[in-house]
């Protein structure tokens, strides 16, 4: 039995001067509740350690941004000179070029790139974008994706069943208090992987709609993947209506190879976002893509600031990041790893009868505790599935030394750190956590 009598007590300490005891409003849902957060003080490789001693093999991985795993040596190396020599000096430096140019040589859309700190302010800088290079207001998106905590996009992504509205027209429905109306005014939102809904909300909408944007493959609504052709149509739709197309790849970003999920379906947007994975856990986000937009950005047009944008310390941290995962043995190590790991999760269903679908790919799946065991297609989908057994499932792994995300709805996240003893460790626990389902 794990002893966590210092978590708690620093969760009991927190809740006087941290707002709920915590630095985020899904640091509850993703890191636990059992009943209190786990508080980790130290990482290395593939593993992080508690305040109590416990050690686990890591699969939330700071969101999927650890993705060199933590305290990466090249990392610690390359980051403790630029410590020495100074973060930031808010100029122009060298790193930020040299960044942007691997960006640009990696990823399909990519012409010219803009950085900001967090995915949030990347998608609101691209969103902005759209709109002024279209003059448009209005913005689709699909029900279940996430696009961050600000109130541009913070609509519908875990609207509860009794709120969703009707599958052929979404109700927006706000995913906080504080959100004005005349921000959702300026929002659509659709069923996800559903074609013909698409065409007839873009044909209601015609000349009003500056963009749609996307998880191409929806890490926050459990790795559900696109149906095959349709990025391909929802690309096609756009360019017809002269609609800009934004992939959200922060977390297929660098995580799915070097050009994102772009790369990985052949299927180009106008504009994507970045972060997580592209910053290896130090705080970097981008959004980048097509010339005659990002000009506009780059003559003040359309105007984007922000005083840490392209820092030093955070562009070294990326480039450092960038350039391993350039490495297609790097790439190959995490694709594999994370197979191997899907894989065993599909054997322990199949020999205890319990159905799931493991779904998304190598770097980034989720487990879905679906009746039949078929995967899901849309938001929707997940009302049938058994998260309370997915929590479950993640209780019985914690308690064998495996971290992963506590939420249903999120998604496994691999690192290049894993070794052999880590996947075989992990292979163990998921049988064993099956057994105790
Ligand atoms: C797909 C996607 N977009 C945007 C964001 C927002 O990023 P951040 O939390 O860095 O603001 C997230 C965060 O999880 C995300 O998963």
């Amino acid at each position: 039995m794990m002893d966590h009598h210092k978590s708690r007590e620093l969760f009991e300490r927190a809740q006087q001067s941290l707002a709920g005891g915590t630095s985020s409003s899904s640091r509850i849902t993703t890191t636990g509740t059992e009943p209190h957060p786990l508080y980790m003080e130290s990482g290395s490789g593939a593993h992080i350690r508690d305040v109590d001693g416990n050690t686990y093999v890591d699969y939330l991985l700071s969101y999927g941004s650890a993705v060199l795993g933590h305290a990466n040596p090249l990392l610690t190396e390359a980051l403790s000179a630029v410590l020495a020599s100074g973060t930031m000096f808010g100029t122009c430096n060298v790193p930020e070029v040299e960044l942007a140019e691997r960006i640009c040589a990696s990823v399909p859309c990519a012409d010219l790139v803009r950085y900001a700190n967090s995915g949030s302010e990347a998608v609101q800088g691209a969103v902005r974008a759209a709109r002024g290079f279209t003059g448009r207001s209005v913005v689709v998106k699909f029900e279940g994706h996430y696009h961050g905590w600000t109130d541009t996009l913070a609509v519908s992504a875990k609207a509860p069943e009794a709120e969703v509205g009707p599958y052929h027209s979404p109700a927006v429905r706000p995913h906080s208090r504080g959100i004005p109306q005349g921000v959702l005014d300026d929002v659509l939102v659709c069923p996800w992987n559903d074609v013909d809904v698409l065409r007839s909300v873009l044909d209601a909408h015609r000349g009003r709609i500056a963009a749609v944007i996307c998880e191409p493959i929806v890490a926050n609504n459990a790795c559900t993947m696109p149906l095959p052709g349709f990025l391909e149509t929802l690309r096609e739709e756009c360019t017809d209506r002269d609609i800009v197309l934004i992939f959200d790849e922060v977390c297929t970003g660098f995580r799915t190879g070097p050009g994102g999920a772009q790369a990985l379906f052949g299927v180009v947007p106008d504009l994507a976002v970045y972060s997580k994975a592209l910053g290896g856990g130090i705080p970097l986000s981008a959004f980048a893509g097509r010339r005659d937009i990002m000009e506009q950005v780059g003559d003040n047009r359309i105007k984007h600031g922000g005083t840490y944008n392209g820092s030093p310390l955070c562009a070294t941290a990326a480039l450092v990041t960038v350039d391993r995962l350039s490495d297609p043995a790097v790439q190959r190590s995490i694709d594999e790893a994370g197979r191997r790991v899907m894989e065993a999760i599909r054997r322990a269903s199949r020999d205890h009868g319990i159905p799931c679908a493991v779904q998304g790919v190598g770097a980034m799946f989720q487990v879905v505790f679906s009746a039949d065991g078929s995967p899901t297609r849309h938001y929707r989908d997940l009302f049938a599935a058994d998260l309370a057994r997915y929590q479950l499932f993640r209780h019985e792994l914690l308690r064998r030394g495996i971290h992963v995300n506590v939420y249903g709805l999120a998604c496994w996240f691999v690192s290049a750190a894993l070794n052999e003893d880590d996947i075989d460790r992990t292979c163990t626990a998921v049988y064993e956590a099956f057994a105790a389902l």
